[in-house]
């Protein structure tokens, strides 16, 4: 397990915790999120477009996205996840290129020494972040990109468990354009993706490119 250079290990671990409840769904095995194969729409991305460079992956879980972009060798791939458990279970699958896992909290600033990337891939960290944190996420994916740099996002739109107090939270398009039309410019947005069974029409991708 890597460890983002600029952390205490143990505050890190402990600050983790009283933030959410992800390490002890991973401790208990309750991770319906993780289906054991990439976002069909990242692996169709992959096959028809490139994502090179240093790349992110902020809330990768045990890394099958991190792992289906490091198969491009000329990527570098940082999956970052702020339960222990997940960032352990990613680090027992075999490398496929140049990829690594980092503890850390994608909201307070953990991926800006380790940056700045070229892309970062977004696939349920969005969702599972409180809504009231969402300017969070934008501040730091735009923080942590270069100028120019590509933000490829599924965005799960409207979850059927849509309870408020609880994950995954659903967005709108224009909810999502007041975030980060600011920081980004809209390349691409797409509404027929492929995806795993039971999410059909629930997500969206887009290509954002900061500004
Ligand atoms: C619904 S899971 C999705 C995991 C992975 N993307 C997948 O699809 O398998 C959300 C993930 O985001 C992580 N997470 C939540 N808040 C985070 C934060 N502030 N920084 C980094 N990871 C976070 C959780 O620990 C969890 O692994």
């Amino acid at each position: 397990m890597n460890i983002p250079a600029n952390s205490n290990t143990a505050s890190h671990l402990a600050h983790a915790g009283a933030d959410s409840e992800w390490e002890s769904r991973y401790q208990n095995g309750d991770t319906p999120w993780d289906k054991g194969l990439p976002h069909p729409a990242l692996v169709r991305w992959l096959s028809h477009s490139d994502i090179t460079g240093r790349v992110l992956v902020p809330g990768c879980g045990s890394g099958h996205d991190v792992r289906a972009i490091a198969q491009k060798k000329t990527t570098k791939v940082v999956g970052m996840d702020i339960a222990p458990s997940a960032i352990r279970a990613a680090s027992t699958f075999p490398a496929v290129g140049h990829e690594s896992y980092i503890l850390g909290d994608f909201l307070t600033g953990d991926a800006l020494g380790l940056g700045p990337f070229d892309w970062l891939f977004e696939h349920t960290c969005f969702c599972a972040i409180r809504p009231d944190r969402r300017a969070d996420y934008t501040r730091e994916a735009a923080k942590a990109l270069k100028p120019g740099g590509f933000l490829l996002a599924v965005f799960f739109m409207n979850p059927e468990n849509s309870d408020p107090n609880s994950p995954p939270f659903g967005s709108s398009s224009s909810e999502l354009d007041e975030l980060f039309l600011p920081s980004f410019q809209k390349i691409d947005f797409q509404t027929a993706i492929p995806t795993y069974a039971g999410r059909e029409q629930l997500e969206h991708l887009v290509l954002f490119q900061k500004r």
